[in-house]
């Protein structure tokens, strides 16, 4: 096997020969929340499974795919799919492909998600600006060997989320009149939801949402040098004392609803930053 900073560089020269321009943005559709992605003016969709050095699907899921093309007028690369950690790969894997976009020239990160709502102020389907995160994962996709080309050993977790992107996108959710809250991510590994003790505790911990995702990611833009703005849509309501079983069509359903906002948001806040 090849090094990383090896199978960054070719699976991005793989990818930058179907793009017609340098990608600015990166963007990570999340489970549900694909439907931002027919709003791209289309260059290429590469199947995942075609990029070297990709992770390759080991599940039955939808394939996954890289779209290349411009939104608002600024060229990005989305991602239809993500990988998680639940499904067997690696953080390293996981993370993969927010390195092969910084190698393709992309700055700012925009990452989403669906996730539970602990917070008894939150409603199904709001949106929330992660502000900060808590990482619950029982890895990191930063441990081993750390390659000083791609960032340093220690990166610094003051802002994890960049405010000024943060803020932009407040002032287009106020403006478009779009709900939107702001909060704190915690992550765990999946993919059974939690107890509702487990609940209590995240709660408890200072948690506002838990999902299955993004912190890895994070965490790698992070160490990347990367800007990052991040989502999450509110799937279902994780309230220990009136816990209902999950059903998975009425989270789907639900994801939706709260990806058809972030559909109207999103090129709106990528026109804004740009
Ligand atoms: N827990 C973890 N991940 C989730 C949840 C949850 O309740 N809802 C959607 N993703």
């Amino acid at each position: 096997m090849t090094n990383l900073a090896e199978r960054i560089s070719e699976a991005a020269d793989f990818v930058r020969g179907q793009c017609s321009a340098e990608p600015r943005v990166g963007l990570i559709l999340g489970t549900g929340l694909g439907g931002l992605a027919e709003q791209i003016d289309t260059d290429a969709r590469i199947a995942y499974e075609d990029i070297p050095h990709f992770p390759h699907s080991t599940v039955e899921s939808h394939a996954g795919r890289l779209v290349c093309g411009n939104l608002s007028g600024v060229p990005l690369l989305a991602m239809e799919g993500r990988f998680h950690y639940y499904e067997g790969y690696s953080l390293e894997q996981v993370t993969f492909p927010v390195r092969v976009m910084k190698e393709l020239g992309v700055e700012i990160l925009i990452i989403t998600n669906a996730a539970g709502g602990m917070n008894p102020q939150f409603a199904l389907a709001d949106l929330m600006i992660i502000e900060d995160h808590i990482d619950f994962m029982p890895e990191n996709p930063l441990r081993g060997v750390n390659d000083d080309s791609l960032g340093p050993r220690f990166p610094d977790m003051a802002e994890p989320y960049d405010q000024k992107l943060i803020a932009t996108a407040q002032q287009a959710a106020l403006e478009m009149g779009i709900p939107c809250q702001k909060g704190v991510f915690v992550a765990v590994a999946g993919p059974n939801l939690e107890t509702r003790a487990e609940y209590r505790m995240l709660r408890a911990m200072g948690a506002d949402v838990v999902g299955m995702s993004t912190v890895p990611e994070a965490i790698v833009a992070k160490h990347a040098g990367l800007r990052t703005l991040a989502f999450s849509v509110v799937t279902d309501m994780c309230l220990p004392d009136a816990l209902e079983p999950v059903n998975i069509e009425k989270i789907l359903a639900v994801a939706a609803r709260g990806g058809d906002r972030l559909a109207k948001l999103i090129p709106r806040v990528v026109a804004d930053i740009a």
